[in-house]
């Protein structure tokens, strides 16, 4: 009997030959040769390499809403960022797939509800005051280190209300840096592994990650054996119940969890804030806006403050920290004219989607009143995915947006910043990483 080869509806794209030919120049500055396909391929373009791997490369937003959202149960994390990720930060939700993944996103989801993240603001506001002490006055300075160094302390307390020394701080951000500088360079040029079996690094950061997890299981069995009643997420976590059996997560499941929200949590935070004061400090009204919209709120109300909201959301918008993900088809599947097997790789590309000017006017301009609708509220937009879509999008988006808004309140309050004409590098590493984002700062009342 004959057995038909099914054919598929690939869109236009690069030969695997092409894609290898070309794959240092991309995995140098993916941004600038993803955009440049994008532009030859309208918007959707295919690529191939050996071992009959097909990828689908997509600024459309309507696939990505389709493979994220509305069949996103044909859809898993690709083992290509996934199998590594869950080797050196676990098994959280991040990195799961599955049943799994599904079990643990409804055990953790509840602690990310609004009313429980209230109760973490306090911990989030002492954290930016005593941040701001250490600011510069004035001169120059290279914000991302700074907003790194706030991102990664906001995020540790907010998981473990407990004073750990200057020391313990630098170590654990130390070993998450080594961790995640391995993690990308794997992923960013997977060619390295070939050379593992000799460097052994794989290995050295393997037993890194061993000890973090070892630091934070002694964070858990000292919790445990603490009658005080603490306020933060570890605490949420421990007593969180699954629904179908009224059991806690055990000690490894909470390591994961942890793990993944303190890897999820610190860098795109700080990348988003990094790029958010550098679009801004060239931009002197929005900038005396945001003075004015900051006098008249509150800052445990700043997440209701729609014109720094609007800010946000347009910086997000040009510089999205989360700039590409990537899902694999688990069976055949089709969208429009696109047919594909199994297995197929999609990636969206957030970044592109922000700045295709058939969703946005004027698309590489910073217009935060973008957002603002006609009734001066928050305009959602189908186009705009800075944390995601569907089910697996950013459980952190309401911690973000929170703490994103509570440190440009108390910031903007205080100080202002200046361009100096150097222009960041983009980094598209896993996040969108600004390479040096100098800047000038000035405290208001010497300022003025
Ligand atoms: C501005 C800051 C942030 C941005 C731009 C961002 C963006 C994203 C995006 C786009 C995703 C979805 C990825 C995908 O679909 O493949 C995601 C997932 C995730 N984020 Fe965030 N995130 C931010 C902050 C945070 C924070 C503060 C936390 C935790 C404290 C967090 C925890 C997570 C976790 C655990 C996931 C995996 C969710 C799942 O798969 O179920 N993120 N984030």
């Amino acid at each position: 009997m004959r057995v038909e080869k099914k054919t598929y509806n690939l869109p236009e794209g690069l030969s695997q030959f092409q894609t290898i030919a070309r794959s240092f120049r991309s995995s140098r500055h993916p941004i600038i040769s993803i955009s440049e396909n994008m532009e030859r391929f309208s918007g959707t373009y295919s690529a191939a390499l050996p071992g009959n791997l097909k990828f689908i490369l997509t600024q459309d937003p309507g696939l990505i809403n389709y493979v994220l959202r509305e069949n996103h149960s044909n859809y898993q994390k690709s083992p290509l960022t996934s199998v590594r990720g869950r080797r050196l930060f676990g098994n959280g939700l991040l990195f799961s797939n599955g049943d799994y993944w599904l079990r643990q996103r409804r055990m953790v989801q509840p602690s990310f509800h609004h009313k429980k993240l209230q109760a973490l603001y306090e911990i989030i506001v002492k954290t930016i005051e005593e941040f701001l002490h250490s600011v510069p006055e004035a001169g120059q300075v290279d914000v991302y280190p700074l907003m790194h160094q706030l991102a990664f302390n906001i995020v540790v307390r907010s998981l473990f209300d407990i004073e750990l020394s200057v020391s313990q701080m630098s170590d654990l951000n130390s070993v998450f840096n080594e961790l995640q500088k391995f993690y990308m360079s794997d992923i960013n040029l997977p060619v390295r592994r070939l050379l593992y079996p000799i460097t052994r690094e794989d290995r050295v950061h393997y037993r890194k990650s061993a000890k973090l997890r070892s630091v934070i299981q002694g964070i858990i069995r000292e919790r445990r054996s603490d009658p005080k009643e603490y306020n933060d997420l570890l605490h949420l976590l421990l007593n969180a119940r699954y629904e179908d059996t009224g059991q806690p997560m055990n000690e490894d499941q909470i390591i994961d969890e942890a793990l993944i929200l303190l890897f999820a949590g610190h860098e795109t935070t700080a990348t988003t804030l990094s790029w958010l004061l550098y679009q801004v400090a060239s931009q002197k009204i929005v900038q005396e806006k945001i003075s004015v919209s900051v006098q008249q709120t509150n800052i445990f109300d700043s997440i209701k403050n729609v014109y720094l909201q609007a800010v946000i959301n347009e910086s997000m918008r040009l510089q999205p920290a989360a700039w590409i993900t990537d899902r694999i088809a688990l069976e055949d599947d089709s969208f429009g004219e696109v047919a594909f097997p199994k297995n197929t790789i999609i990636m969206p590309f957030f970044y592109g989607v922000h700045r295709n000017k058939d969703y946005w006017n004027n698309p590489n301009a910073f217009i935060p009143e973008r957002f603002i609708d006609e009734q001066g509220k928050i305009k959602k937009h189908p186009s705009f995915f800075p944390f995601g879509a569907g089910p697996r999008m950013c459980i952190g988006n309401n911690f973000a947006i929170a703490e994103i808004s509570m440190f440009l309140h108390a910031f903007f309050e205080q100080f202002r910043v200046l361009p100096t004409g150097q222009v960041p590098e983009m980094k598209a590493l896993l996040t969108l990483r600004p390479d040096k984002v100098i800047l000038g700062i000035e405290k208001l009342n010497q300022a003025y």
